[in-house]
């Protein structure tokens, strides 16, 4: 595959790539909805992944070419943005400004993308893609940008020019994941800590193949919802600024001052946070049981109180909880379609996977898509050709 890739960029540019990038997609296992809050969230990064293969050009233009939809793209970085809402050519500009704007000095260049990561499918393909232009963009201009600023400066590509108001998570878990470990992330302090998971369990992905419309507007409504309950424990408690902080006196103090639906949404994510560390521990001991539990509730509260789940989604967990050989399933990422994750164990993975498509085939009359993911995968890394 690299080596097509690398092939390619010297068919497409006419000269040879510099730098090959490898930016895998990740998978949360528990901490929905929870980075915005600045709480702690447990995802991985996984072995579908974007390859970048690039060189440095001359001027302020970037050429592009999508190895797999065989798509041209090319972007001044000097000129105002006018593309198309959405575009892939928004997050190349948006990744490029992003970078100046963090007071870094670049120019133009040329990159072949290829890979195996589904685009827009709730795995982060985007996050994955800006990450990996940025560490392109790094090794081929000598900017040494550490990890934690790519994860930074993929965010604010996001949040300001690609008009996607997401949390730091997807872009922690790819520039710091591990083989075999699972990375809990300190959202305000931007810290992070590993445990490994039991080597009995393989994840699995369920994709529902649905376009997530609600996705970016429920996003920020879910974001509205919580800031009107902020308000008014901040009325009380003058020092909390963020959710991260509330505990259950401070949420029940002002029970019948704020909607039910706000006070529905803080119960969800105060619970949740808690979850994250429990399932931390309870993969470090390897209490399987504990694990599964621990995903049903954090399901339950995603669907019941936080809302964001759908009925696909919905089904997917509840016939995997009646599957022989399963541990654990919830949805991941933003909901409103998207995926859902399971931990099945070892050996188990094809059965599962032919269970659970006969059972949303024979729910919805349409098919989903299984990824066999396996164990947690390194992160972001690059290397010169
Ligand atoms: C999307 C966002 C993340 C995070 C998740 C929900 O993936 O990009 O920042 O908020 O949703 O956990």
């Amino acid at each position: 595959m690299n080596s097509i890739l690398i092939d390619e960029f010297g068919k497409n540019f006419g000269k040879k790539a510099q730098y090959l990038v490898l930016s895998p997609g990740r998978v949360n296992l528990i901490g929905e909805h929870i980075d915005y809050h600045q709480g702690k969230v447990l995802p991985c990064a996984i072995s579908l992944k974007n390859t970048f293969a690039g060189s440095i050009g001359k001027d302020y233009i970037v050429d592009g070419y999508n190895l797999n939809s065989g798509r041209k793209y090319s972007v001044n970085i000097q000129d105002s943005c006018l593309f198309e809402k959405g575009a892939t050519e928004i997050y190349i500009y948006g990744v490029c400004r992003a970078i100046i704007d963090s007071g870094y000095f670049i120019k133009g260049f040329s990159f072949v993308i290829g890979g195996d990561l589904p685009m827009g499918s709730g795995l982060s393909s985007s996050a994955s893609f800006s990450c990996g232009l940025i560490e392109l963009i790094s090794q081929m201009y000598h900017l040494n940008i550490q990890k934690r600023d790519i994860a930074r400066i993929a965010r604010l590509a996001e949040n300001k020019y690609a008009g996607v108001p997401c949390g730091i998570m997807d872009q922690m878990a790819i520039v710091f994941g591990k083989e075999k470990r699972l990375v809990r992330i300190d959202c305000r302090s931007l810290d992070v800590d590993y445990c490994s998971m039991p080597g009995c369990i393989s994840i699995v992905v369920v994709n529902t193949m649905i376009k997530r419309q609600l996705a970016k507007s429920e996003y920020e409504k879910r974001q509205i919802e919580c800031a009107e309950l902020l308000k008014a424990i901040e009325n009380k408690y003058s020092s909390v600024k963020v959710l991260r902080d509330v505990n259950y006196d401070m949420l029940n103090s002002v029970k019948g001052e704020v909607s039910n639906l706000a006070f529905k949404r803080g119960k969800y994510v105060l619970d949740e946070m808690k979850r994250v560390d429990m399932v931390f521990d309870s993969m470090n001991k390897g209490d399987i049981e504990s694990i599964g539990r621990l995903f049903y509730e954090g399901h339950r509260g995603l669907k019941d109180e936080y809302e964001v789940s759908c009925e696909e989604l919905d089904l997917i967990v509840e016939e995997t909880y009646k599957f022989n050989g399963a541990i654990a399933s919830r949805m991941t990422g933003a909901g409103f379609g998207g995926c859902a994750i399971s931990l099945v164990k070892k050996g188990y993975e094809k059965e599962y996977a032919d269970f659970i498509m006969k059972k949303y085939y024979d729910r919805f009359g349409k098919k989903c898509e299984v990824y066999d993911v396996g164990e947690p995968q390194e992160g972001l890394s690059s290397m010169k050709l």
